[in-house]
């Protein structure tokens, strides 16, 4: 009976330097839990953020403004006092201004690292896991268009900065309540503290950020200070698969808190 490790012929270079194995793989594991939870987790997040980002409704309750609509730069937008509204693209033919701003953060994402990945693994197969061959007959890496784009990942980084400060500016604006008033604090406001430390973590986690702190240097000796932001780096940059999926479901939720409330569903507990 034929196990799939018998001796096969070798008929080049390549197939020399590899084991000759004819089963697709030999794992007995579940390894195909892995890439179906990540498939699936990523598949709900793009269900609800396409919802979100299309609905043009419910993203503001003051003082808080939903992470998928900020900075809002239509003339569309709901009034905000105060917050990051600048009709820089006019009336926007009307539609959804949240389509303007998520073309960055989804960027950044979407080129990520970590999330190619994910996304290879859990969509294409390409592999499905490690010691699992992909069934595609074919392999061009990023070499080729149209993922030789996930190459522009930097320029990802670098607008996804201003973003995350953009952020953390409505973060503070939800310390007033819903009269404008400074110094207040809602359960709003914690959901936005926590979701604005995540999303830094995550960004400062980039693999991009850390070579562009500590890369193409001959001497860390000289360069003390790189070599402390480097380190700090590093070390988030050992979570980023964690920071990737937690700062997913903080934006989110951050999202759906405003949802609540801009709606009507839920009242914003005032804690002071
Ligand atoms: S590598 Fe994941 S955000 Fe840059």
């Amino acid at each position: 009976m034929a196990t799939g490790t018998e001796p096969q012929p070798r008929t080049g270079v390549h197939d020399a330097s590899r084991a000759a194995i004819t089963a697709r793989h030999l794992r007995t594991d579940r390894w195909w839990l892995a890439p179906a939870a990540t498939a699936a987790g990523l598949l709900a997040f793009v269900v609800y953020s396409t919802w979100r980002a299309f609905a043009n409704a419910d993203y503001y309750a003051a003082p808080y403004v939903s992470p998928f609509y900020s900075p809002c730069l239509a003339e569309n937008c709901v009034p905000m006092k105060d917050g990051p509204n600048w009709a820089i693209f006019g009336s926007w033919w009307g539609l959804s201004p949240a389509l303007l701003i998520l073309i960055f953060p989804l960027g950044f994402r979407l080129t990520c690292y970590y999330y190619r990945k994910a996304y290879y693994r859990g969509f294409w197969a390409s592999p499905p896991a490690c010691a699992v061959a992909e069934p595609h007959k074919t392999y061009s890496g990023e070499t080729r268009f149209p993922l030789i784009l996930q190459n522009i990942h930097r320029y990802f980084f670098y607008a996804a900065v201003p973003v995350a400060g953009i952020l953390t500016y409505d973060t503070v604006l939800a310390f007033r309540d819903e009269t404008y008033a400074w110094g207040h604090m809602g359960l709003g406001t914690l959901v936005f503290l926590v979701n604005i430390v995540l999303i830094w973590a995550y960004t400062f986690s980039c693999h991009s950020c850390r070579h562009i702190v500590g890369g193409k240097l001959k001497h860390f000796s000289r360069h003390p200070v790189r070599y402390r932001l480097w380190g700090w780096v590093g070390k988030l940059n050992a979570r980023h698969m964690q920071l990737a999926w937690a700062s997913l479901l903080s934006v989110a939720l951050a999202d759906f808190y405003v949802y609540l409330v801009a709606s009507g569903a839920f009242d914003d507990p005032r804690l002071f």
